[in-house]
């Protein structure tokens, strides 16, 4: 594993979800917020850490990031 990968957020660890599961939900699902994949029941109604990183995901559709690494430009 390289140091990059290990070091990686790409998951919402309170409910053992992937971010590339939580995209796939939201494009089936039809949900574009963090909120509405909360209210789905399926992620960050625990500790809230991965927010910021659900938020990038859906704007961006990257589905791993570098620890911190969750602004992103809403005007793009
Ligand atoms: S990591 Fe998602 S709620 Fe804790």
């Amino acid at each position: 594993m390289s140091s990059n990968k290990r070091y990686s957020v790409s998951r919402c660890v309170c409910h053992r979800i992937s971010f590339e599961e939580l995209q796939d939900e939201a494009r089936l699902r039809k949900l574009s917020s963090c909120q509405d994949l909360i209210k789905a029941g399926l992620c960050g109604g625990s500790c809230t850490m991965c927010h910021p990183y659900i938020e990038k995901m859906l704007h961006t559709g990257e589905t791993e990031f570098r620890p911190g690494d969750f602004h992103y430009n809403s005007d793009s």
